[in-house]
């Protein structure tokens, strides 16, 4: 048998965030050659309409041509067992995104060059500095022309408040890029250009600065402009502080070419050698020690209707500790009940597979009937214990819902109601109302047309949507405030959940400010705990 703590400690979990065309799915396909995972480019995401099905589960998917949901992708390399979140980006942002991020143990943050720290990749890095997890930034595409290193730095510190560690240091970018070096091997690792998907390996080159032979390589000019970023930068108050980097207040930097595959094998190097294995969670007895003698693991996503002619949902948990063993039997802490993990799946590039061991760190689809919810805990254990929730996120689409035919009440109320049961939506209503007026709250606006299309498929209920022109929602934190005393804008409306926490609906985030500023005292909350 495994040692499981050995298992355990080999096991690197991470979500690579970043904003859409920046160079995820490019990063990620090369970070899978190296683990021999896939043998090509291009089937992660293939590109122009050749999309390889990570999930083709529903029809919405293939006629759009995208992939609704995310999944994980596992593979071996150097002796560590790698776990890729996969973080859905494009039109498919939704809140299955920041959820995914909540299982993961670390991030991989990409940014283009040219463009430094966009909209996507700030909301993104919020939910992780929520968790506290290491963050690893990797500055891409600097084959093309890229703005100054210091600039990115500097944004990325004063956008999104961490400190930056460059790792390595680029020479030039563009037509003129020569390379990286890396601080602390004091090496050049020289750019050749192979070709557009090139795997050829870079030429390593050691070299002190200054030396007159890396005139003739780098040229002049760019040899005394890095002597002198070098010389800069070393000179830094920002030393290397893996605390800080364990704590997420510190991000290693390194910059490359994804698609040319410069600094890709260096950079998952470093990586795995700084990030950490899976970490105790906390619970409502404590924190859970990872290679402890106990499975366990909570839900952080549910997927539905992977097979058409039931309703079949597969829910996908993050093994926190101990050993997962086919047909074992947990405790479904929430349920309240023993259950029997028969069906399980794991998620391979293309295919699905059944997993018959994982172990802390992995992630595992199980089947589900429709007894999970989003959080829900399962141990081994023999005093059953509760992980912290997942929190439900602000979303930023909202639309008034009712259906067309009102003799269909009944369908579309279930309906509505099992669909944001697993989390595809959010929904909303008056104060004290029923259904019969419902606001939905979406992240990413697709997930409107997976409602309408899933209501329509599955309830046979037609929807009438009426778009609302609100961006914003909070919620009230303070229990003791009845909302409708509020001094708020006119445009401002006043909703709960179906957990009956209040919200308020804003139409700008001037309106957020000018409420607080309004009403001494009103706590708001962008995530719902
Ligand atoms: P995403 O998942 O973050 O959305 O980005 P993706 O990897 O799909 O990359 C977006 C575009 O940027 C792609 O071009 C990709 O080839 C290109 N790209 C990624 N990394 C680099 C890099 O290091 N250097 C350069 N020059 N380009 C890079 P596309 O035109 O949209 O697709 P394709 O037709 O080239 O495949």
């Amino acid at each position: 048998m495994k040692d499981i703590a050995q298992e355990i400690n080999r096991r690197r979990t991470f979500a690579i965030i970043s904003h859409p065309d920046a160079g995820k799915t490019t990063l990620t396909e090369k970070l899978l050659l190296y683990g021999g995972a896939i043998q090509q480019a291009g089937i992660v995401k293939g590109k122009k309409g050749a999309r390889a099905a990570v999930s083709d589960w529903m029809e919405i998917e293939k006629q759009r041509g995208i992939s609704v949901t995310s999944s994980v992708l596992q593979f071996r390399y150097g002796g560590y067992c790698i776990n890729i979140l996969d973080t859905p980006g494009h039109q498919d942002f939704s809140e299955d995104t920041y959820r995914t991020l909540m299982a993961a143990d670390s991030a991989v943050m990409v940014i283009d060059a040219a463009k430094g720290v966009e909209a996507q990749t700030k909301k993104l890095f919020k939910v992780c500095t929520m968790r506290g997890i290491p963050i690893f930034t990797f500055i891409n595409k600097m084959d093309r022309d890229a703005r100054s290193p210091f600039d990115l730095l500097e944004e990325i510190e004063q956008v999104l408040g961490i400190e930056t560690y460059p790792m390595n240091w680029p020479i030039g970018s563009g037509k003129d890029f020569k390379g990286v070096y890396d601080r602390a091997a004091k090496e050049i690792l020289a750019f050749e250009s192979v070709g557009k998907v090139g795997t050829k390996q870079a030429a390593k080159i050691e070299a002190h600065l200054g030396d007159a032979g890396l005139d003739g390589l780098l040229g002049a000019e760019l040899h005394a402009a890095l002597t002198d970023d070098i010389e800069l930068l070393d000179g830094a108050a920002y030393e290397f502080d893996k605390d800080k980097v364990d704590a997420g207040k510190l991000t290693p930097v390194f910059f490359g070419s994804a698609l040319t595959n410069f600094g890709v094998e260096p950079f998952l190097a470093d990586f795995l050698r700084l990030s950490l294995p899976p970490a105790p969670r906390n619970s409502d007895h404590g924190p859970i020690a990872p290679t402890g003698d106990d499975f366990s693991a909570f839900i952080f996503k549910i997927q539905a209707n992977m097979n058409k002619a039931h309703r079949d949902r597969i829910a996908f948990a993050r093994i926190c500790s101990g050993r997962f063993e086919r047909g074992m039997e947990v405790t479904h802490v929430q349920g309240g009940k023993k259950i029997k993990l028969a069906q399980s799946t794991q998620m391979m590039a293309s295919e699905r597979e059944t997993v018959d061991e994982a172990f802390a760190g992995d992630i595992i689809g199980l089947f589900d009937p429709g007894i999970f919810s989003i959080g829900d805990t399962l141990t081994t254990a023999k005093e059953p214990f509760r992980y912290e929730g997942i929190p439900t996120f602000a979303p930023e689409h909202f639309a008034r819902i009712s259906q067309v035919d009102t003799m269909k009440r009944k369908q579309f109320v279930k309906g509505m109601e099992q669909i944001a049961q697993e989390g595809a939506i959010q929904i909303f209503k008056e104060l004290g109302g029923g259904m019969e007026e419902v606001i939905v709250g979406v992240v990413g606006v697709l997930q409107f047309e997976v409602l309408e299309y899933r209501l329509k498929n599955e309830y046979n209920v037609d929807i009438r949507r009426q778009n609302l022109g609100y961006s914003s929602i909070r919620w009230i934190d303070n229990e003791d405030i009845d909302p409708k005393t509020l001094n708020l804008t006119s445009d401002t409306k006043r909703v709960e959940d179906f957990k009956g926490r209040r919200l308020l609906l804003f139409t700008s985030d001037w309106n957020i400010t000018w409420a607080l500023e309004h009403n001494p005292g009103l706590s708001l909350s962008e995530v719902g705990r």
